[in-house]
């Protein structure tokens, strides 16, 4: 039966049909019921407004709604809407794989296009495994993440990130991979254990995400990148979070000064409007994969692959990031929500404030939770869900990772919006 409350409406309808990702539907709350959003403010269906204050899965680049993305979609789905990017090609594709070979670090050279971070994971997995087996070292299969390394959920992503907790009960279908903590004579040791088996490195470079905004520093990722060169292991920096200047360069290999071998792009690569990834390699990458032979192709491809669409909008996003110096602002609303945290945390309820870029995380300091296997901890620790109430009762949209409580918000957030977003974070982390 219809309610007068469309809010709910939408809701029990939601509650028929829908299945929500990273949802346990029996335990959470019921969805927002979201109506509109425009620049960091999203619509309620009972006409409440929230501040995305996590640019809605770290996604949200510039704002939403942002009119040039938008506009340049549109445009051109009339001109072009899909064609299929095995044996043709169009002006958006080449167009924006020239700027992200001109804007990425030296180096890479090749653009392969695929749909969202896991896949764009998945590809540059399948690249290096490939290409090994190209230059005669087929048994180069392993390898090496850090602890806690979320890399997609795709089974090559699943594969290469931390199980604990997200992919614990598909680990027995995957496949074999070294993990170390962030330091430098762990991941040495590691590599030596692996000796000719090690097939690369993978990093969410400068910040880990999902693993609770842990933070490394430049010195440790240039440490890395010598590592691997020394060893002629290819590094592959996965920045579907960190790239288009979250980190407050335009990508996190540049605050460090290093080059990755492959990396990986989605999420703010349209300004977040539409689904779209790449992977970028070295020459060397693309040019083993030349043969007579077609076995020696790289079969990998989606129906959607360089959509004429995404790329418009990746185009159109691009020229806003470097008009409005999009990681300058980032940084500074990052350091704006970063100065009112330090100011008013308290520090008996919270500790490790820390930010990089327009990313600002603290850990609450919270009693131990069980859970059916004992105690919650990392992801699962907390309660997210009662955090999360409270922050849509101060209006701002917060996604707490475990007991990790962070803003990343995109950057067309205003100053008092910065402002309220650290209010409603110091106001969660007073209990
Ligand atoms: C570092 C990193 N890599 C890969 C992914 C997977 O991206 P997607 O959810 O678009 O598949 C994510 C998602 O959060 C991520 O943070």
């Amino acid at each position: 039966m219809p309610t007068k409350d469309p809010a709910q409406d939408l809701v029990a309808r939601d509650a028929a049909v829908c299945w929500h990702p990273y949802t346990q539907h029996g335990l959470e709350d019921a969805p927002l019921a979201v109506t509109g959003a425009r620049g960091a403010t999203l619509t309620l269906a009972d006409g409440r407004e929230v501040l995305d204050a996590i640019s809605s899965w770290w996604a949200v680049l510039h704002g939403h709604g942002e009119p040039r993305v938008a506009e340049a979609m549109a445009a051109q789905a009339l001109r072009l809407d899909h064609v299929l990017f095995a044996g043709a090609t169009h002006e958006g594709a080449v167009r924006l794989a020239e700027r992200l070979v001109e804007l990425s670090p030296t180096g890479l050279e090749r653009v392969f296009f695929s749909d969202d971070g896991s896949t764009a994971v998945e590809v540059a997995l399948k690249i290096v495994v490939q290409w090994w087996q190209h230059k005669q070292q087929p048994g180069r299969r392993v390898f090496l993440a850090l602890e806690g390394a979320y890399h997609g959920d795709t089974f090559g992503a699943m594969s290469i990130g931390d199980p604990d907790p997200f992919f614990l009960p598909f680990a027995p279908l995957c496949f074999e991979a070294a993990r170390a903590k962030p330091d430098l004579a762990a991941i040495t040791a590691k590599l030596d254990e692996l000796g000719q088996r090690a097939a690369g490195v993978i990093i969410e470079p400068l910040v880990q995400g999902a693993a609770g905004m842990l933070m490394q520093t430049p010195e440790f990722l240039r440490d890395l990148r010598a590592v691997c060169t020394e060893r002629g292991l290819p590094l592959i920096a996965d920045e579907v979070m960190t790239g288009f200047g979250r980190t407050g360069a335009l990508f996190a290999c540049d605050v460090a000064g290093i080059a990755p071998d492959l990396m990986c792009l989605a999420k703010g690569l349209t300004g977040g409007a539409t689904p779209m990834s790449v992977t970028l390699a070295r020459a060397e990458h693309f040019d083993a994969f030349l043969s007579q032979d077609r076995g020696d192709a790289f079969f990998h491809g989606h129906t959607f692959t360089a959509h004429p669409i995404g790329c418009a909008a990746a185009l159109a996003s691009l020229d806003l990031v470097l008009e409005r110096d999009v990681p300058a602002r980032l940084e500074a609303i990052g350091a704006r929500i970063h100065a009112h945290l330090a100011a008013e945390l308290d520090p008996a309820h919270t500790t490790d404030l820390r930010q990089r870029g327009g990313i600002v995380a603290f850990d609450l300091v919270a009693p131990a939770t069980k859970n059916s296997s004992g105690e919650a901890t990392g992801y699962l620790a907390g309660d997210p869900a009662a955090l999360r109430r409270r922050a849509i009762e101060l209006g701002v949209l917060l996604r707490p990772l475990g007991n990790v409580l962070y803003a990343m918000p995109p950057a067309c957030t205003t100053d008092a919006e910065a402002d309220r977003i650290a209010a409603a974070m110091v106001a969660l982390a007073s209990g």
